[in-house]
């Protein structure tokens, strides 16, 4: 067969320009599936004997040579064309290289348009497999930090002033949850990825008896796609794992963002590991946390992808559209970021040491305890408001005479207010503080051991699955 012909030209009086063919090619993107193209081709060619189109021993020879391809690309003996476009016609036209007219009988009553999401699909139900472990092994290191930093008190965040005080297990956990609802994306998008689109054709079906429930038993998807229109152009599949890896992505440059700032010499929280810091050039004092800046700045990557994917299919008219061929490059990016990032992140929330002194002395800063002595007096029958109020008043008092609630003499407190009692100094502890926020989900350290147990149970069923 003459290399360079493509195996639609037939109706062509001339062959596509050179420009042509490095325009149109997609084998610099899709090779990646060849794998899948050749699981696609064995079942495609096994449905066609089922159906007699194929004889036994026609099989047999199809199927030796689809085995045969693939080891010839995993040796690097068969390296693809750009002048046969994609990953199809280099593996169908090897295929007829290798048996000739035998060859030729493989793609009967299919298209690449169903192909193509074919190899597509069955290429992410695996990536989407390798995700969910790294997922499980990133909320896994959460949970382990939640334990170990229950009883760690850091001042907690509204606005970025010092709000109420918390303990950093919670804030982890808090992690957790953004993350276990991310992993629940996923799961939904493996759900639109697990349908079989093999047997739509180009658009339309075939006037063939294909059997798509044995294809799709043979490639383990969940079951058929519904209308062969709908399927050669929907890729709302893809749409549903971009916007899980986005949502993951956004939430994961906010965690980055913390933990960046909690490092600077004005916070000092935290130390970094070694390992995920860099150097400077020229200032040796220097080691930046480029990793955590690394996942921040990848976030705008992935949710272009995103809209990318979004863009390309607004007012698309129905059916397939070459525009298609451009959904690979912005997913498959995607993924590889994302899973650079959960392996990342992992690694660095478990290498964190905690600088407990200076936490310390950051909780006795912007009157952390103003709320618990509001509704100290709201239990002493003053309405809310009011004690806003008194507490307000507190706060100025300290600002202006640089005293903390516990430096207050009780004549202080009952300038302020006469439902004051000696009682208040208990309050006074940051631990009573969090402890005290014993309301479900709140940062008590009963609670947050409860939410670390609910975890655990979410995290090993998704093991299972
Ligand atoms: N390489 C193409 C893609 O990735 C294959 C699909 C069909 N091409 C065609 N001209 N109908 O979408």
């Amino acid at each position: 067969m003459k290399e360079d012909k493509a195996l639609w030209s037939g109706r062509f009086k001339n062959a596509p320009e050179e420009l042509m063919k490095k325009f149109g090619e997609s084998i610099s993107v899709d090779w990646i599936f060849y794998k899948e193209d050749i699981e696609g081709n064995k079942a495609h060619g096994k449905m066609l004997n089922k159906i007699g189109i194929l004889s036994d021993e026609e099989l047999v020879s199809i199927i030796k040579a689809l085995e045969e391809i693939q080891g010839e690309i995993e040796t690097g003996e068969f390296l693809p064309k750009e002048s046969l476009e994609d990953v199809h016609m280099n593996i169908e036209h090897r295929l007829i290289e290798k048996i000739g007219d035998l060859g030729a009988k493989i793609h009967t009553g299919r298209s690449r348009n169903d192909q193509v999401l074919t190899d597509y699909r069955l290429y992410l139900k695996k990536e989407v497999k390798e995700l969910k472990m790294l997922w499980a092994a990133l909320m896994e290191t959460l949970l382990k930090r939640g334990v170990k930093d229950v009883d760690v008190i850091i001042p907690g965040f509204t606005h970025l002033m010092h709000a109420q005080p918390i303990s950093l297990g919670h804030y982890w956990m808090a992690y957790f949850w953004k993350f276990q609802r991310d992993h629940q994306r996923l799961k939904n998008a493996y759900m639109s990825i697990d349908a079989n689109p093999l047997g739509a054709g180009a658009l339309a079906g075939s006037t063939l008896p294909l059997d798509r429930q044995y294809t799709m038993e043979l490639l383990g998807f969940g079951k058929n796609t519904e209308n062969s229109l709908d399927t050669v152009s929907d890729r709302d599949f893809l749409l549903d794992l971009q916007y899980a890896l986005s949502t993951f992505m956004i939430h994961s440059s906010g965690l980055a963002e913390d933990l960046i700032l909690w490092n600077t010499q004005e916070f000092n929280y935290i130390n970094l590991p070694d390992g995920f810091c860099t150097g400077s050039s020229m200032m040796p004092n220097k080691k930046n946390p480029d990793a955590l800046e690394l996942t921040r700045g990848k976030t705008s990557g992935v949710v272009t992808g995103l809209f990318n994917l979004m863009m390309n299919l607004k007012g698309l008219p129905l059916g397939y559209n070459r525009d298609l061929q451009e959904d690979k490059k912005p997913v498959l990016e995607n993924l590889k970021n994302v899973k650079m990032v959960l392996s990342v992140l992992a690694q660095v929330i478990e290498g964190i040491e905690v600088n407990k002194e200076t936490v310390r002395l950051h909780l006795e800063k912007g009157f952390l305890l103003a709320t618990d002595v509001a509704e100290y007096l709201v239990m002493k029958g003053v309405p809310f408001r009011k004690t806003h109020g008194i507490v307000g008043g507190l706060v100025q008092y300290g600002e202006e005479t640089g005293k903390d609630f516990k430096d207050f003499s009780m004549k202080d407190f009952k300038r302020f207010s006469s439902a004051f009692d000696e009682d208040v100094y208990d309050l006074l502890s940051f631990e009573n503080a969090v402890n005290r926020r014993n309301t479900l989900g709140g940062t008590a350290k009963e609670q947050v051991h409860y939410q670390i147990k609910e975890g655990w149970k979410i995290l090993q069923q998704e093991k299972k699955e």
